[in-house]
């Protein structure tokens, strides 16, 4: 009886995960017209391809707003958390049309999805 409990809690932490990864592939939805996840390919936003590691406002043929070029912001999971629920107090005057995202849950799902999808 111990281990067909422990297996159905297994089997829920599972699904748990499974709905953060979907949560944050549907969050992303918000950025898809712009961000591209494909190296090289720049549409209104730059390409988000190996964005993690990477410095702010330095993708190879897209034009940034000098802000974000200055920013000097070396994007981790904490400061991209930090840009997506308020770009424009992260980055001042940044070129980004984005109000940013009020819902915590679904933010954390994106940057989890965006550090295994960006690489
Ligand atoms: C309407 C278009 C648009 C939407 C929607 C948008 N972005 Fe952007 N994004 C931009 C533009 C334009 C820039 C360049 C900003 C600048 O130069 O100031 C940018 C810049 C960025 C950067 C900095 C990239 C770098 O290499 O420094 C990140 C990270 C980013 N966006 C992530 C996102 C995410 C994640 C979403 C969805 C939640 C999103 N953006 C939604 C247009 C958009």
């Amino acid at each position: 009886m111990h281990k067909s409990l422990a297996a159905g809690l297994l089997c829920l932490t599972a699904l748990g995960s499974v709905h953060a990864d979907d949560l944050g592939k549907k969050a992303f939805e918000q950025c898809i017209a712009c961000h591209s996840l494909k190296a090289g390919e720049n549409g209104v936003g730059p390409t988000l391809h190996g964005l993690l590691g990477s410095t702010a406002g330095m993708v190879e043929g897209f034009r940034f707003s000098g802000p974000m070029k200055r920013s000097g912001i070396v994007w981790d999971e904490k400061n991209l958390a930090e840009f997506l629920r308020n770009p424009q107090a992260v980055v001042p005057n940044t070129r980004m049309p984005f109000s940013g995202m009020s819902d915590e849950a679904a933010l954390k799902a994106l940057v989890g999805y965006l550090a295994a999808a960006t690489k």
